[in-house]
């Protein structure tokens, strides 16, 4: 469907679920990728399922998002790999869900500190490469319908999507002359580990599919393929 051959995407949080589609979309379609998680074990096993080992357009680092040296390290690393990045993915998020009443401080700062900060100095360390080559590029944020729709025992995690939802319009402004676009594909309800504990009673899955007008939830193929479209929208910036 697209045709990235020859460019450097960069993709956090792709030992699973969504991450791990949005790689394997980008790798067929011909990029070259690195792609991280707090385990590159983790990260390993879900490539072997789509490229060989030792593939040279996979590189597996480790890095945890919720670290700003961590993100520039692996900014840094895929650089000198590479020679730059044309896309990063701001993928790796977490949720708490919990009576509002027994939030701790430790898990409010992990849930913010991997979702909005991770994101936050994301943009940044792909901005500065893409600045400092001057060659533009694409920067894609998962975010989530959260930040519009109300769940309850979710205040945090919505409150880091609707955060991402606004630095991606403020940041789509501030580098917009620059070449860079930053987008942001905020999915519903889609199964993965994030959510596998909730709804593995099949109730709570109906009533989920019943609050969805399709009557279903989404896959990860249909996230990562928006994901891609996003960055092909506008072949003009260098991308795509
Ligand atoms: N599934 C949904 O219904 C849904 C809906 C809307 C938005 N989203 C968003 O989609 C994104 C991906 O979630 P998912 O549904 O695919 O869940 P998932 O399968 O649990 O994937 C989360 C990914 O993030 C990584 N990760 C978590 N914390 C990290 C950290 N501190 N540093 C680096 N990597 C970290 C995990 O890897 P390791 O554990 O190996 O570190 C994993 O690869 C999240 O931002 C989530 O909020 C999901």
């Amino acid at each position: 469907m697209f045709d990235y051959t020859g460019k450097v995407v960069a993709i956090t949080g792709a030992s699973s679920g969504i991450g791990k589609a949005i790689a394997r979309a980008f790798y067929e379609a011909g990029a070259s990728l690195a792609l991280c998680s707090r385990s590159a074990e983790r990260v390993r096993a879900a490539t072997s399922e789509f490229a060989g080992d030792d593939d040279p357009r996979v590189r597996v680092f480790e890095a945890d998002t919720s670290v700003v040296s961590d993100i520039t390290a692996f900014r840094d690393m895929t650089v000198s790999a590479y020679g730059g990045i044309d896309v990063w993915v701001n993928n790796a998020g977490i949720e708490h869900p919990m009576p509002t009443v027994e939030m701790t401080e430790a898990i409010f700062d992990q849930v913010v500190n991997t979702n909005f900060r991770g994101y936050y100095f994301g943009c940044q360390a792909a901005a500065q490469d893409m600045l400092r080559r001057g060659t533009g590029g694409c920067i894609v944020n998962i975010g989530s319908v959260n930040a519009v729709t109300v769940v309850v025992q979710q205040a945090v995690y919505a409150g880091t999507k609707a955060a991402i939802s606004q630095i991606t319009k403020s940041f789509a402004r501030e580098w917009a002359r620059d070449g860079i676009r930053v987008n942001c594909v905020a999915p519903g309800s889609v199964p993965t580990r994030i959510n596998e504990a909730k709804y593995r009673d099949p109730a709570a899955h109906r009533a989920m599919c019943e609050k969805i007008p399709m009557g279903r939830r989404g896959e990860t193929r249909e996230i990562a393929d928006h994901a891609a479209m996003s960055v092909a929208a506008y072949p003009a910036c260098g991308v795509g």
